[in-house]
């Protein structure tokens, strides 16, 4: 110690020129000089956001690196995010041998089996989150680490409309379980065997048994679900490096995966890339290719609708019909569950997306931009690749030439009069009787969940094989949240006859891993007062018919407007409807009552699009067949 200094002096500073008041601070600048809070006197903000981030410990050094944000969506009751931990630490790694600095902060995390109503009605809520917590803070560019179905499309809605630079890492699939032998996995296989217990072929010792291996690791479901599909279109879409969508949660490459896009995070803080920038047309089309092309869930539809209606230049110039004249050109290529046999794992070990897009070069468009500053192109032409054999029993990807399902695995169902928003979605690759692909049967009608559990296995109702079950209530306003609840359940009657499979439709959502001929997300949904869908009866003959894309209800178009304007009347003022309660309830409930549209919109809120507020869809006019 110098003998000038008394003992509890501080060693001489620097004089810092961030405190010079004759100097400007840009407010659009980079750094912790972004984003100031507002204190009527910027220098004096500067200085306050030091002084209390030197309280962690950082130095000047750190504090003057490019910050990389790390979105940490961690919870306790989320076991699809339970590796976030160890991905922040190989993220951190990436950016901080890259020169930047790396700070982590949370926003609220979804897990579908611990968020009720649904994790749906709480996606809106987490992308503002996300697009707020982007906004305020001072990044340069941030890593969105999530996984679980709601969360990937959350984060990129939000980010988008956020508009810093952003990238992608997803937490990963879990490995495949075993029962007695035979490989089972979260959660085509919960679906399929809770049905099996159902109809009474396996016992309560197996399904005790079952429920201790669906789910082995941390990690999100590993069939293609949600978070599969969605990771899948992370890749397609340009905002995830090429190799990010497969690698196990639980394996060591998906932590160089985080420890890389560490360093493409700080490439970005650079390059200022932004998602508005990155994300094209031909982004989406790619996007949608591969969605048909690994036979993906059908949530995945509402969520690219509410994320291209996030794009400022893009937001209503694709739409559900997109998809489906897409699907006409592109073959079933992966044959995963729940259109086929295989695991994400075994996706991976085939090469996973790079060699899926190897095999779809052909219909891709490949001068799309994506998140590392190079074109899809440029990224499948530079990226080592060793592919299987095309006949490895190990290769579960077929060649363009000979694929699972010819094409149209997503089939939207846009004629007819029973969807005339033209919502209506159907994963006809995943159809268990490809003959109710083009089926007539007699309706048999169920007032949302509670009336379906009420009566579905009655030894009285008034179904055989050739019924159609149908399923209102469960749209987005009807049943906050839109629930993965479009999975009509065979009446046990039935099922015990060994029915495996019947015509079923709702205004429901249906989870990704689930299979069966099920016509979902149905709009305007049965809770609007002017929908079809909430006029069909007992005993109405429906008509479902893949090939002319046809949903149709057999009843005269005088006699359905006659029963719409018999309801509207009786809803009048009854405020048991969700559609009449709305104006009055309180709360984020209220919020997303009042606000939220359709599906073929996204089943986002008006005011978040970027058409802004005015857009939620309230009482879509009839149009007839
Ligand atoms: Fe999280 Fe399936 S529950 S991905």
């Amino acid at each position: 110690m110098d003998s000038a200094q008394d003992e509890n002096s501080h060693p001489q500073q620097a004089v810092n020129p961030d405190y010079d008041l004759t100097t400007s601070i840009d407010p659009n600048g980079v750094g912790l000089r972004q984003k100031l809070t507002s204190y009527g006197d910027v220098h004096f903000s500067l200085f306050m956001r030091k002084l209390f981030i030197k309280a962690m410990g950082y130095s000047e050094d750190a504090l003057s690196r490019p910050i990389v944000g790390m979105v940490n969506t961690y919870s306790s009751f989320n076991p699809c995010h339970a590796n976030i931990p160890q991905l922040i630490d190989a993220v951190k790694r990436g950016v901080q041998l890259n020169g930047g600095l790396a700070i982590d902060f949370p926003t609220i995390s979804l897990h579908e089996s611990f968020a009720a109503p649904t994790s749906m009605y709480l996606r809106n809520l987490m992308s503002m989150d996300t697009e707020e917590m982007i906004r305020a803070q001072p990044v340069d560019s941030v890593v969105l680490i999530g996984g679980c179905d709601k969360t990937t499309p959350a984060q990129l809605m939000g980010g988008i409309s956020a508009n810093k630079p952003i990238i992608h890492l997803v937490t990963g699939p879990m490995m495949p379980g075993s029962h007695q032998g035979v490989r089972v996995g979260a959660c085509t296989d919960c679906r399929s065997n809770w049905a099996k217990f159902r109809a009474g072929a396996i016992d309560i010792e197996d399904i005790s048994a079952l429920n201790e291996e669906l789910a082995p690791t941390a990690g999100t479901c590993g069939v293609m679900g949600t978070a599969s599909t969605m990771a899948c279109l992370l890749v397609a879409l340009g905002m995830m490096p090429i190799q990010g969508a497969t690698a196990p949660a639980v394996s060591s490459a998906r932590l160089r995966m985080a420890e890389s896009t560490g360093a493409y995070a700080v490439q970005l803080a650079k390059s200022r890339l932004q998602p508005q920038a990155i994300l094209s047309r031909e982004s989406f089309l790619n996007a949608i290719t591969v969605l048909q092309a690994i036979g993906g869930s059908t949530n995945a539809m509402v969520h690219l609708m509410a994320i291209i209606n996030r794009h400022p230049a893009l937001a209503g110039t694709i739409t559900p019909a997109t998809v489906d004249a897409i699907g006409r050109q592109t073959p079933l290529l992966l044959d995963l569950k729940p259109s086929g046999e295989n695991y994400m794992t075994d996706f991976h070990n085939a090469g996973g997306m790079l060699a899926l897009l190897h095999q779809l070069k052909p219909l891709l468009h490949l001068d799309a931009l994506t998140v590392t500053g190079r074109t899809l192109g440029d990224e499948l032409t530079h990226t080592p690749f060793c592919p299987l054999a095309p006949d490895s029993p190990a290769n579960c990807i077929r060649p363009l030439d000979d694929p699972l399902y010819p094409s149209s695995a997503l089939v939207v169902l846009q004629h007819g009069n029973l969807s005339p928003g033209g919502a209506a979605v159907l994963k006809a690759s995943a159809s268990k009787d490809r003959r109710l692909l083009r089926h007539r049967g007699k309706a048999v009608v169920f007032e949302g969940s509670a009336d379906l559990a009420a009566r579905i296995d009655d030894p009285g109702l008034e179904v055989d094989a050739d019924s159609v079950l149908i399923l209102r209530g469960i749209g987005p306003v009807g049943n906050p949240g839109m629930p993965e609840a479009g999975l009509i359940p065979i009446p046990r009657k039935l099922a015990a006859q060994g029915v495996l499979d019947m015509l079923r439709i709702s205004d429901g959502r249906m989870s990704g891993t689930a299979g069966g001929t099920i016509v979902l997300h149905v709009s305007p949904e049965g809770a609007d007062p002017g929908s079809v869908l909430g006029v069909v009866r007992d005993g109405d003959v429906v008509i479902c018919d893949v090939e002319t894309r046809v949903l149709n209800l057999e009843v005269a178009e005088g006699e359905i407007r006659e029963r719409i304007e018999q309801r509207r009347r009786e809803m009048v003022g009854n405020k048991e409807e969700p559609w009449m309660a709305r104006e009055k309830t309180r709360g984020y409930h209220g919020l997303y009552m009042r606000e939220v549209n359709q599906a073929e919109h996204g089943v986002d809120f008006g005011f978040l699009t970027a058409d802004g507020p005015g857009t939620a869809i309230q009482g879509v006019e009839v149009v007839s067949a």
